[in-house]
């Protein structure tokens, strides 16, 4: 890579979309100890009243969560709602066949509102689309939704929840494209039995919005047929279409896994062209736009990942590194650079399984990712900006040339607040970087964060828990309008903005 000086241009009036809030959410699932463990174990000293850790629910408070999505997952596909509502001593323990654990049902909706609750998270819910009934569907909104005076409603405050969940977004299945799926479809029937859970559930509660289940991921045989198919027919009835899409340096390529955004980027565009193709096919006036329900960088294989009939099993629960950090990081810049179609986006999952949080009986483990994720969620606010970016070209196998730099921003007019994310992906050239504001006189850095190793494949451990962490870093000045900043390799840099 021949180095010469890069350039990152900023105009505040160069929009691209307001940023959705739901871009930071995460997803929960009762998949190992993402529930029980994770986030409900009663009989933990961290527990509070409701049974929650409370140093998990600290560390959800800080990465900024906005909604929840919940209860999953494969585990969907096979769960009746009704065992996770009602006396806890009354339901039901059973075999959960998605992951070949005992689900002892002692969490279910009504704690999973609380829980929400507790974080200040908006609660999105999914319709068992696999062994679950469009009545069933239906039914758990009206429980959910309805304030009272039915059946559903008044079982739901026969079970302490008098007042409505007001539950807004509505996943119809999950994943109903993979083979591994419980009760797995095909696209026409997938589609048409999600068009007539939708409309049973909008008319329960018509402000609800619904989710349709896309592709699983790039590489589905189906994709991208199965997204056309599926919109075609439910389109009118759906709000959101849904991409799920995991990754990971499984080949020990960390030149290309470093420009993984590439991909992120091509896959949203794929369906952006998707759904923009079925809008105008079915002459409609609707728009339905994108939810990436679960995304994270994935290690465990998980046809591999089974529970063996226990409880809360030690599955999933990998150990991410710097090189993954940098990973999500692209993946949250590419959040806002794609922010004019993408609305929802869940990390699948917030604690232990598949997750940068990690608890043990005494304590609580944040991987590096987490730093990469609360610094954007905490301050990409209003407006994503279209950034310009020049910099030198990083030959990768997979993708070619690829700018060494990885840019989004964002500027919040109202509050005159800014920020700027950069990520550094290459592994040996430090970056002397002018950041041009283009537009903006009487702008200030008022906070610089560095999140950086000289090793790709630094970890956090329970004996060297703040290896890698993000740390304030001297803040660059302005001088007519531009700063320059010295990027080193292998590093994500955050900059906070206010205008005079
Ligand atoms: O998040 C883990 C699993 O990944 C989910 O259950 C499934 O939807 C996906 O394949």
């Amino acid at each position: 890579m021949a180095s010469s000086k890069s350039q990152i241009l900023i105009d505040t009036k160069r929009t691209i979309a307001s940023i959705s809030p739901l871009l930071f959410g995460g997803f929960v699932e009762h998949m190992g100890r993402c529930v029980y463990e994770g986030i409900y174990d009663p009989e933990s000293p961290l527990a509070d009243e409701h049974g929650f850790r409370t140093d998990v629910l600290a560390a959800l408070r800080d990465q900024g969560y906005t909604t929840i999505r919940y209860p999953g997952g494969n585990f969907l596909s096979g769960y009746n709602w009704l065992d996770g509502v009602g006396p806890k001593d009354k339901r039901p323990r059973r075999r959960e066949l998605a992951w070949q654990s005992i689900e002892t049902n002692q969490f279910g909706t009504n704690e999973f509102m609380e829980f929400c609750k507790a974080i200040d998270a908006a609660p999105m819910m999914a319709v068992n689309m696999g062994t679950g009934t469009i009545q069933s569907a239906s039914d758990l909104v009206e429980y959910c939704n309805v304030e009272g005076g039915t059946y559903w409603s008044d079982l739901r405050a026969s079970h302490g929840a008098r007042d409505p969940h007001d539950v807004r977004y509505w996943c119809v299945g999950n994943e109903m494209d993979g083979p591994w799926q419980i009760g797995h479809l095909d696209a026409v029937t997938y589609g048409n039995k999600a068009l007539e859970a939708a409309k049973m559930m909008k008319w329960q509660d018509p402000t609800i919005k619904t989710i349709l289940c896309g592709s699983s991921n790039d590489y589905m045989p189906t994709y991208p047929e199965w997204d056309r198919t599926a919109l075609e027919i439910a389109w009118e009835h759906m709000d959101y279409h849904s991409m799920h899409y995991y990754t990971a340096n499984h080949d020990g390529d960390t030149t290309s896994y470093l420009a993984s955004a590439v991909a992120f980027e091509r896959f949203v565009n794929t369906l952006e062209g998707t759904l923009r193709y079925v809008k105008a096919k079915r002459r409609s006036k609707h728009d339905v736009y994108l939810s990436w329900d679960e995304w994270q960088v994935w290690y465990s294989q998980m046809d591999l990942v089974q529970g063996n009939w226990t409880e809360a099993p030690h599955i999933a629960e990998d150990v991410y590194s710097l090189e993954d950090a940098l990973v999500v990081a692209q993946w949250l810049n590419v959040f806002l650079r794609k922010s004019n179609v993408l609305k929802i986006a869940c990390v699948a999952q917030i604690v232990n399984v598949i997750s940068w949080l990690q608890t043990r009986n005494d304590g609580l483990l944040k991987q590096p990712s987490y730093y990469s994720f609360k610094l954007v969620s905490n301050l990409a606010r209003g407006e994503a900006l279209d950034v310009l970016v020049k910099a030198p070209l990083v030959e990768t196998k997979q993708y070619d040339g690829v700018p060494a730099l990885d840019v989004s921003a964002s500027y919040d007019a109202e509050a005159k607040t800014g920020a700027v994310f950069i990520v550094n992906r290459s592994q040996t050239e430090t970056l002397v970087t002018d950041v041009v504001w283009q537009d903006t006189k009487g702008v200030q850095i008022e906070k610089a964060w560095q999140l950086a190793d000289s090793d790709a494949k630094a970890f956090n451990s329970w004996d060297a828990p703040d290896r890698v962490v993000a740390k304030e870093i001297t803040v660059p000045v302005v001088e007519n309008g531009r700063s320059t900043l010295t990027l080193p390799p292998l590093s994500f840099t955050v900059l906070s903005t206010r205008t005079a």
